[in-house]
């Protein structure tokens, strides 16, 4: 049996990928699984917290214990990520969140014979919604961020994570690189962790659950 030290502790999860509508049966989306937001919210749930994921399409089975909510695009993420932020004490924001999405959703099926040989999608920004649960944040409130970043080397990676740290204002920032066979859909990770300052808190690098133990140690 492992530690109780979340006991009374909040924590709200959001894990997956952001599915971005084109029409009704067609999306953009990216190669998150959700598997290391799952299994920060198991990890917490085992640790004794209240937790509350917010699964944004998953390649993986929710975990026992807690509550889970269901969304697709980043909007219906955002506005979940809001009002569950209310009753949190740590929001750990481990979804990737899609940067844009379709300025307009076809009512009906975009179709071939209709468009021809070239098709122009125009996108607009999505709402950053790490930086609107920092904006909302509440006295006490823990927010944690995190960075996938395509960079390999170290310096460069530390560099990128501080001015994004900076941008978001979040409480941390777990840094992992990601790429064609790394990070998104696999089973292990890598992570630097970085406070407010900065600085280097925690590192990790091992199976995804071990890096969510390592992960929420920065709560204790
Ligand atoms: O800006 P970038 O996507 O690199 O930042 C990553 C962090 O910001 C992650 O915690 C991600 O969940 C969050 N994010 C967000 N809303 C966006 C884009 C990213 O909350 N539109």
């Amino acid at each position: 049996v492992g530690p109780r030290d979340l006991v009374g502790r909040r924590v709200l999860v959001s894990a997956g990928g952001t599915r971005e509508p084109l029409d009704p049966v067609r999306y953009i989306g990216n190669r998150s699984s959700g598997r290391q937001g799952v299994e920060i919210a198991r990890a917490a749930a085992a640790r004794g917290a209240d937790v509350v994921l917010v699964a944004a399409n998953l390649e993986v089975a929710a975990p026992n214990g807690g509550r889970v909510v269901h969304v697709s695009s980043a909007d219906e993420l955002q506005r979940t990520m809001l009002a569950e932020a209310a009753d949190a004490d740590v929001i750990v924001m481990a979804a990737a969140v899609a940067d844009y999405r379709p300025d307009a959703v076809a009512e009906r099926k975009i179709k071939k014979d209709e468009q021809g040989d070239e098709l122009v999608l125009r996108l607009v920004r999505n709402p950053d919604i790490l930086r609107s649960l920092v904006v909302a944040r509440r006295d006490g409130q823990v927010v944690i961020g995190f960075a996938a970043e395509t960079e390999g080397d170290r310096e460069r990676l530390l560099e990128l994570g501080r001015a994004k740290l900076a941008r978001k204002g979040s409480d941390f920032l777990v840094l992992n690189t990601v790429g064609w066979n790394q990070g998104f859909g696999t089973e292990r990770n890598t992570v630097v962790v970085l406070d407010r300052a900065g600085d280097i808190v925690a590192e990790a690098d091992g199976s995804k659950a071990s890096v969510a133990t390592r992960i929420l140690d920065i709560l204790r």
